[in-house]
């Protein structure tokens, strides 16, 4: 599997992009401005990141905050299920493959030539598929590979990915066939008909037997009740306040008046998802927490939370594994927080403009 990036030639009309377009004097209100919300989701969600994330990340905060509001970079996570002339010429863009992971199954290229602004959609989407009707690659936020690479799948590991629709970090995980068996659940069932199309798009029919993947569509939180001590690995991705999609689009936005108290009890959630991926994973096992937010109370809030949780009501005992390895490794493409007392976090940068991403690793020890 190989991840290509977007470089950052159009950095100085992202800069631009993000100031008005139209002089102020010749803006004209809108047919529908009276219908329009008077607090748009959006702009709730700038003032409270204001508010919060400038005492959290303090002179950091201005340019993480010009990032996210400027256009973000896209990865293309290449399928290596595919034969695709166009995958190759792709391939033919990018600079030699860096070596990833030990087993030299993950390759990352930045693209030379890359696809400018608007035109990667069209150029990226128009690919065709191959004779087998598999899609060449699949783009995502770069950074959002991480936790698949960080959850270190090693050959025969039984692999519960517990929140995986759409199903960007399931691809990459199945991308390395180390897994014996993968389990892939989502409580929605749209999202997890979602999560089945892209499957079948990426991932040729072997791989997707019974006796390999199995795709269920449960509440995570109740997993314990199903299968304790099993999977060597768990990824627990869960959803947050998705921080640059509430920036950016009114549409299903968790700073939509309506959903204020499902936004208020996102944390308790994350930290129920946690503490039964815990609980699924065996003795020895490892399970990778993430998240899409730079917010602390839905980061390291809830790890701390569910470690204590496990603890003290079901006699877990947990080791947090450091991901300085994998942070050295990418220091130079992504930017990472300074100084986090548990965990990493990927933070937007104009260079880099990936992420946010959030990522902490727990081993069971019994
Ligand atoms: C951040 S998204 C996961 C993205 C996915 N891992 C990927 O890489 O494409 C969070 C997902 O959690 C799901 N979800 C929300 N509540 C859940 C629950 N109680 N149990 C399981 N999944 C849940 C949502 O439907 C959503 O698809």
């Amino acid at each position: 599997m190989a991840l290509f990036l977007e470089t950052s030639t159009v950095l100085l009309r992202r800069i631009k992009d993000i100031r008005p377009l139209t002089a102020k004097r010749h803006r004209v209100k809108g047919k529908w401005a009276t219908t329009l919300p008077k607090h748009p989701p959006t702009r709730l969600a700038l003032q409270h990141f204001d508010a919060t994330y400038s005492a959290q990340l303090g002179d950091l905060w201005p340019s993480v905050r010009v990032a996210l509001l400027s256009e973000r970079k896209y990865g293309a996570l290449l399928n290596n299920f595919c034969h695709s002339p166009d995958l190759e010429e792709l391939q033919a863009q990018g600079s030699a493959p860096l070596r990833l992971h030990q087993a030299g199954l993950w390759p990352l290229a930045a693209v030379n030539k890359a696809p400018q602004g608007e035109t990667i959609w069209s150029e990226f989407w128009s690919i065709m598929p191959d004779k087998f009707g598999l899609l060449s690659y699949y783009l995502m936020d770069a950074a959002s590979v991480l936790p698949s690479l960080a959850l270190d799948v090693q050959a025969n590991h039984t692999v519960l990915d517990l929140c995986a629709a759409p199903g960007g970090k399931a691809l990459a995980l199945l991308q390395t066939q180390s897994a014996r068996f993968l389990c892939l659940n989502d409580s929605s069932v749209s999202r997890t008909s979602r999560l089945k199309r892209v499957l079948h798009s990426y991932a040729p029919k072997e791989l997707l037997t019974d006796d390999k993947l199995r795709i269920t569509s449960v509440d995570g939180t109740m997993w314990g009740e199903i299968e304790r001590n099993s999977f060597d690995r768990v990824l627990v991705d869960v959803p947050c306040t998705t921080d640059r999609h509430s920036l950016m689009e009114d549409d299903n936005n968790m700073f939509s008046r309506s959903r204020v108290g499902e936004r208020r009890s996102l944390p308790r959630l994350q930290a129920e998802l946690l503490l039964a991926g815990i609980i699924a994973a065996c003795p020895g096992g490892e399970v990778l927490y993430s998240t899409c937010t730079l917010c602390p109370s839905q980061n390291l809030g809830v790890v701390e939370r569910a470690v204590q949780l496990a603890e003290e009501n079901h006699g877990i005992r947990l080791q947090v594994v450091s991901l300085r390895p994998l942070v050295r490794m990418f220091q130079n493409t992504f930017h990472f927080a300074p100084d986090l007392h548990l965990g990493e976090m990927v933070v937007p940068h104009l260079a880099a403009n990936f992420g946010p991403i959030y990522m902490c690793k727990i081993r069971r020890l019994a």
